[in-house]
């Protein structure tokens, strides 16, 4: 399956890229703030791709700001200041593959792709809100099979109490995107947090060649700040890497239809909230609620033992 990538690395993208080079044909990455600022995010991604041996993807930098707000959140206090704490990665990253804005560099990708493509959202949705805005007819829509986005939740959040940081760092831009009426996949907390690696399988990661120790660096960093912050023990969430599966195999995964929006403000903001009554007008999104984690973990394992042999 061929797809393009945004992401905002950030330890638990860095596994998903890693599935995702083995599980998909990945024409191209933007990346976006989030995690860290946009520049850290940008370089990250490319050094990624290096210890994935994978420097031939393009790489474009996105947004480095929400869509509307004035302040950016970043999560350092889960992924560390520099994004991938837990493993030094040294040295350069990637140069971008085009000073194109990345909302325009992902158009013109797609106008030259000669069949449809997946969308594949890590992120806070900055550069998918820009490019839906921007791109949003017949033309491009029929060049998207779908568009899986990790973020959100209908059962509580990792935030506030109700909101997922993805869309809590720009609520404007998921409302947006979840109200475009194109194919939207939302992967949230509901279905992200069923399906925790455990801790005790981070010594099997490490036997996965440089990149296996590289991971086995960033998600020990990345367990105990979950521990740290109370969201996870002996578990590891894998958030990024369960919209990545969901892209590739969405029949393993138990799906709902519902209309959706995003509060943009107040103490609410970055809830996702079921529309009821006819007169909302909002188009259905499918919502993940339900995934095999055994199934998930094997998916996961399947892509990263490839790495032994690099
Ligand atoms: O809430 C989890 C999401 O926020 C993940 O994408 C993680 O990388 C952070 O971006
Ligand atoms: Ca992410």
């Amino acid at each position: 399956m061929r797809c393009y990538l945004d992401m905002d690395p950030g330890i638990d993208d860095a596994l998903a890229l890693a599935v995702a080079l083995k599980q998909c044909d990945v024409a191209g990455i933007t990346s976006v703030a989030g995690n860290v600022e946009g520049k850290k995010t940008f370089d990250n991604t490319g050094r990624l791709l290096k210890v994935f041996g994978r420097p031939d993807v393009p790489v474009v930098p996105g947004a480095t700001r929400p869509l509307l707000l004035f302040e950016s959140i970043f999560a350092e206090h889960v992924h560390g200041s520099s994004g991938l704490d837990g493993y030094p990665l040294l040295g350069e990253g990637v140069k971008a593959s085009s000073r194109l804005p990345a909302w325009q560099w992902l158009a013109a990708g797609l106008a030259a792709e000669s069949r449809p493509v997946d969308l594949i959202a890590t992120g806070p949705l900055t550069n998918m809100a820009r490019f839906l805005a921007g791109f949003d007819n017949d033309d491009y829509q029929q060049r998207v099979r779908a568009i899986t986005v990790m973020g959100g939740s209908l059962s509580g959040g990792n935030v506030t109490s109700t909101a997922e940081f993805n869309f809590f760092a720009d609520p404007d831009a998921a409302d947006l995107v979840l109200g475009s009426g194109w194919p939207v996949r939302m992967v949230g907390l509901d279905v992200t947090t069923l399906a925790g690696m455990p801790t005790s399988d981070l010594a099997r990661l490490g036997q996965q060649g440089r990149a296996g120790e590289v991971l086995e660096g960033l998600l020990g960093f990345y367990a105990q700040a979950l521990e740290r912050i109370g969201e996870a023990v002996d578990q590891i969430y894998l958030h990024d890497a369960v919209a990545v599966a969901a892209a590739c195999h969405p029949e393993k995964f138990v799906w709902k239809k519902a209309p959706l929006r995003v509060v943009r403000e107040g103490e609410l903001r970055g809830t996702v909230v079921e529309v009821l009554g006819q007169s909302h007008g909002r188009p259905l999104v499918d919502v993940a609620v339900d995934v095999d984690r055994e199934w998930f973990l094997s998916f996961v394992w399947e892509s990263l033992t490839q790495y032994k042999t690099g």
